[in-house]
């Protein structure tokens, strides 16, 4: 057996949850195979890593900001690597204008960071390349909480988004694979279960093996809830346009299943909604968002939102503040339209001057922080079995009522990991302050 010497990795992780598990799967191939250790000072690593997003134009500036700022003051011999989806995007150009830079491994190539840092130059940022399979090593960040993908890619072509070029077409991973990552993660005390996709109600519908039996994502959600040491399951992100009956009623009466949704709106206007090319009018989004309502009174909806997409008019931008007073999101994700390179929209030559979308996206955030007043002050006095996962600096655990309301209390470690009832007796907009009952 060879022993590698051991070497530390600094990582920083942009961008969404997916981001976040594609970290962890590098960590654990690091760690497990070369023999790297995590260290939080980048001064001390051996290996910078930036998982990088590339959604919005700011992260992708802030990834050259950011190596720029780690070559300056990295430890001599220090390599730097960058990987994600910018990675996927601009791929050469990396090289070119970070000459520095020793590896670039897109979205799709996770599993070839073994190989990276071996090899002089690395660079992989195949869409195509499969790893829908692949088994990595098992590294997370939280004990009580473990993310599970459940497929690679997407298939939509929402025309402002560049993530179908960073990721490539959607795959499902197979069921038996998912369960079981699940299964080993509750038994290690993972009690929440959170499964990732681009579009995770779409589950099922490509397998990179043709013969994996017929299953859909209320087939998986219902799966997972039999593993006894599953107490909760989330999810992100589901699409509205799959949001058929099947799934509302899997949703609403598994009890293990979480009760908030995530519902990606981006705009209320039927017209953009086409532009976007999101599948959906504003009619059935507020159809699907109002029967959840109505089927489970205590559930909470998240929502993302764009603004000042190309060919936005007032009337428009009316249409996205009508949904959200109608909805009455519990959180909203808002963004101004960012054009991306690779995506149709970027081409409409009916692009809206900046300052209106800053406009317009202030307008929406005054109108949703009313929304959230109103909101937090509805749950003072009420008991929710809280999930606590946190201590923070500040000194409060935090944990999540079972819709996903953030709660914290006072208390110490010998709490973390246990789900207790809480009573709210301080809400405030971004949390909720209580107290534990009996
Ligand atoms: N500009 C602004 N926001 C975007 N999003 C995706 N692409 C863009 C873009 N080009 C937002 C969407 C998506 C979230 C992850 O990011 O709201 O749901
Ligand atoms: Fe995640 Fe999309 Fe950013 Fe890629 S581009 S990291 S998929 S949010």
């Amino acid at each position: 057996m060879i022993f590698k010497e051991e070497k530390k990795l600094y990582i920083e992780t942009l961008g969404c949850a997916m981001n976040a598990r594609d970290s962890e799967h590098i960590i654990a191939e690091l760690g497990d195979k070369e023999n790297y250790v995590l260290t939080d000072t980048m001064q001390e690593a051996d290996l910078i890593l930036i998982n990088t997003c590339s959604v919005r134009e700011k992260p992708v500036s802030k990834l050259f900001s950011e190596i720029g700022k780690y070559n300056k003051r990295k430890k001599e011999g220090a390599k730097i690597g960058v990987c994600g989806c910018t990675a996927s995007h601009l791929g050469e150009e990396i090289f070119r204008r970070a000459p520095y830079v020793s590896f670039v491994i897109g979205a799709r190539n996770v599993s070839k960071i073994g190989a990276a840092v071996n090899t002089e130059r690395f660079i992989s940022v195949d869409t195509d390349y499969d790893e829908s399979t692949y088994a990595f090593g098992e590294f997370r960040h939280s004990l009580y909480k473990a993310y599970v993908n459940i497929s690679i890619g997407c298939d939509k072509k929402c025309t402002y988004c560049i993530v179908p070029q960073t990721r490539g077409d959607e795959i499902s991973i197979p069921l038996d694979l998912i369960v079981n990552e699940a299964r080993k993660a509750a038994k290690s005390g993972a009690k929440e279960i959170f499964l990732l996709g681009q579009n995770v109600n779409n589950y099922g519908k490509r397998f990179s093996n043709k013969s994996e039996a017929e299953v859909d994502f209320s087939d998986l959600l219902n799966k997972i809830s039999e593993i006894e040491e599953v107490e909760r399951i989330r999810f992100t992100s589901p699409h509205p346009l799959h949001m058929d009956d099947k799934f509302l009623q899997t949703f609403a009466t598994n009890p293990k299943v979480c009760k908030s949704m995530h519902m990606p709106l981006q705009s209320g206007s039927t017209h953009i909604l086409e532009q976007m090319k999101r599948g959906y009018t504003k009619e059935w989004f507020l159809n699907r968002a109002l029967k959840l309502r109505a089927m489970i009174p205590d559930v909470s909806i998240s929502t993302d939102v764009i603004v000042a997409f190309p060919g936005e008019s007032e009337e428009d931008f009316e249409e996205t503040l009508d949904v959200m007073r109608q909805v009455k999101f519990e959180q909203v994700f808002a963004f101004k339209y960012s054009p991306r390179p690779l995506t149709k929209a970027a081409e409409f030559t009916n692009q809206i001057d900046p300052e209106i979308g800053s406009a317009r996206l202030e307008r929406l955030q005054v109108m949703q922080d009313d929304i959230l007043d109103e909101i937090s002050q509805s749950k003072m006095g009420k008991i929710y079995p809280v999930y606590i996962e946190e201590l923070r600096n500040n000194g409060f655990l935090a944990g999540r009522s079972d819709n996903n309301a953030l709660v914290q209390i006072k208390g110490d470690e010998s709490l973390l990991g246990q789900t207790l009832n809480v009573e709210i007796t301080n809400p405030k907009r971004l949390a909720l302050y209580g107290e534990i009952v009996l």
